[in-house]
């Protein structure tokens, strides 16, 4: 699923948190997940049984048929033709098979789709972007990116129910450990919801051709005890920190074109394109998931996003060193 950049970067430690999870069907610790493991294991099996059959015919008939030392050339085994019974078989079990999939796939499709949340559920609408992913929490006004923080679930409490969208293509959803792929579809909502049952950060990644950056769109779970959730929602709620030491360099930023695409509540930069910065410090990533956010790499990707995420909508703004530091100086202060 990652290449081998990638998973060193998603490997790389959150302090506070318990080790990262790996991306894995087959070990899901939420209920979606676990449903769509089910179904991809009598996937398998079917799959399997007929691959033994098929493979075994095969290699039985090349055994049983091979050329024997004393043999004419052109023996052959004797062929049949318009066999009623054999047209029926392969007829009429690959039809059953078909209903059965679409039978079971139906049912965990429905569960997913159309549970209703209940009233105590924290509710994220999610918005895919070339190439990114917004983050809404609508019961508590916070708008962040590519990291979905939601409340770990104990005892079926707690699902995070998510709304997806889509500002341009269709992207779609996909958190294996968690549950997917749901499309995230312009003019239209879809839903689904996730209940992840142990702390931890979970991986995903947009499982839609989306355009040249697809494969750099990445997207993290990060499920925390509902106490230290609160937290981190109570201080993403708020406008963003102002610190006086920087106001020189938070000027500067507010005098480039950067506040056309960014928001930072709080102050006048409002932009809707791009990510929302107001709390920029508290994501472990920058451009969805292609540096961890470090000054250095932050630095890097201010100065010129095409030369790490090439074609990627931000442009290289053409600062100046020292113009660089001075914004990097201020983003720093967004925590
Ligand atoms: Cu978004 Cu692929």
């Amino acid at each position: 699923m990652f290449n081998h950049a990638q998973l060193a970067l998603l490997q790389a430690n959150v302090p506070g948190l318990p080790q990262h999870r790996i991306a894995n069907i087959f070990r899901p610790l939420a209920t979606p997940g676990a449903s769509e493991k089910n179904i991809a294991l009598l996937t398998l099996a079917i799959t399997g049984v007929i691959f033994v059959v098929v493979a075994g015919l095969i290699i039985y008939t090349m055994w049983r048929f091979r050329r024997k030392p004393g043999d004419d050339e052109h023996q052959e085994p004797p062929q049949v033709y318009g066999s009623n019974q054999i047209e029926v078989a392969w007829t009429v079990i690959p039809i059953l098979i078909v209903f059965v999939l679409i039978g079971v796939s139906a049912r965990v499709i429905a569960g997913v789709e159309n549970a209703s949340p209940p009233a105590s559920t924290t509710k994220v609408t999610l918005v895919g972007h070339q190439w990114w992913w917004e983050v809404d929490y609508p019961q508590f006004t916070v708008r962040t990116a590519n990291e979905i923080h939601v409340p770990v679930s104990r005892d079926g409490n707690n699902a995070t129910y998510l709304t997806l969208e889509s500002q341009d293509v269709i992207h779609s959803f996909w958190v294996p450990q968690l549950g997917g792929k749901m499309d995230l579809i312009p003019n239209r909502q879809n839903f689904t919801w996730i209940d992840p049952r142990e702390p931890g950060v979970y991986y995903g990644n947009c499982a839609e051709y989306c355009g040249t950056q697809h494969a750099n769109m990445l997207l993290r779970v990060i499920a925390q005890e509902p106490a230290d959730f609160n937290t981190w929602a109570a201080n993403e709620a708020k406008p963003a920190v102002e610190d006086p030491s920087v106001s020189a360099q938070k000027a500067v930023y507010q005098s480039l074109s950067c506040v056309n695409c960014h928001t930072i509540r709080g102050t006048g930069s409002i932009g809707q394109f791009g990510p929302d910065l107001t709390h920029l410090m508290s994501r472990e990533n920058i451009g969805a998931g292609v540096l961890t956010n470090t000054p250095e790499h932050l630095r890097a990707w201010v100065n010129d996003p095409q030369a790490i995420k090439p074609g990627c909508l931000m442009p290289s703004m053409k600062l100046t060193d020292k113009e660089l530091d001075q914004v990097v100086a201020y983003l720093e202060t967004l925590k």
